[in-house]
């Protein structure tokens, strides 16, 4: 089984790059942000809660991610190849809790891959989604934003995999396929 985190800087390509993966191992695509936002766009009451957050570029509450998570994970774990948990964990508490539910489920995390892209080329990619995706969190002050607390919120998980052996850092410069190349070779050496 192939129970992969993708992890990286917003922009950096995780939902680009799961997406390929699903298609070439045949994994499950778990993103905490695309869950998100589909909440907010049924206008439910988690929806709205988790708005008032994205918007400014801040973390939602853990629990409301585990609240709407530990249930994905466990049925997506069930009778399948793997999963691929894009957007989580962001922070060593929510890391420490996946580590729980997983050995809970009698499962593991192969590997965290963490996709390493320039803080300029970061911005130009958010800055031109911005000008299509419609999302709260796509311009220029909510997205430095999001950079700093990735900083200092999210970059501390990659210390508890390298810890643990299970941390690959990815150079996320480049064409898609290319840096999709390097993600592959990683995972094919973990097979
Ligand atoms: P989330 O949805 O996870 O957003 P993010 O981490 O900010 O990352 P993005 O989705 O913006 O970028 P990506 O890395 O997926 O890149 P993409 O492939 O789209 O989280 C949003 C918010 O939700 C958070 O700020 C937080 O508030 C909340 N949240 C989510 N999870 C949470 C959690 N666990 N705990 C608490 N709060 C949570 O690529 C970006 C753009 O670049 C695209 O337009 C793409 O086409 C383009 N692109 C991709 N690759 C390339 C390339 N190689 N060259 C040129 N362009 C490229
Ligand atoms: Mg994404």
């Amino acid at each position: 089984m192939l129970n992969i985190i993708i992890c990286g800087a917003p922009g950096c390509g995780k939902g680009t790059q799961s997406d390929l993966m699903v298609e070439k191992y045949e994994l499950k695509h778990l993103s905490t942000g695309d869950l998100l936002r589909n909440e907010i766009a049924l206008k439910s009451d988690l929806g709205l809660e988790a708005e008032s957050y994205i918007s400014k570029g801040n973390l939602v509450p853990d629990k409301m991610i585990f609240d709407i998570l530990s249930k994905a994970i466990a049925e997506q774990t069930k009778n399948s190849k793997g999963i691929i948990l894009d957007g989580f964990p962001r922070n060593v508490a929510q890391a420490e809790a996946l580590e729980t539910l997983m050995a809970s489920l009698n499962k593991e995390i192969t590997l965290l891959i963490d996709l390493n892209v320039d803080n300029e080329e970061l911005i130009d990619r958010l800055i031109k989604r911005g000008e299509t995706s419609g999302r709260s969190d796509d311009n220029l002050e909510t997205i430095k934003k999001r950079l700093a607390i990735y900083e200092q919120k999210t970059a501390p998980v990659s210390d508890f995999y390298k810890q643990k052996n299970k941390y690959a850092a990815i150079n996320g410069m480049g064409t898609i396929d290319e840096i999709f190349g390097r993600i592959s070779s990683v995972i094919d050496s973990k097979r």
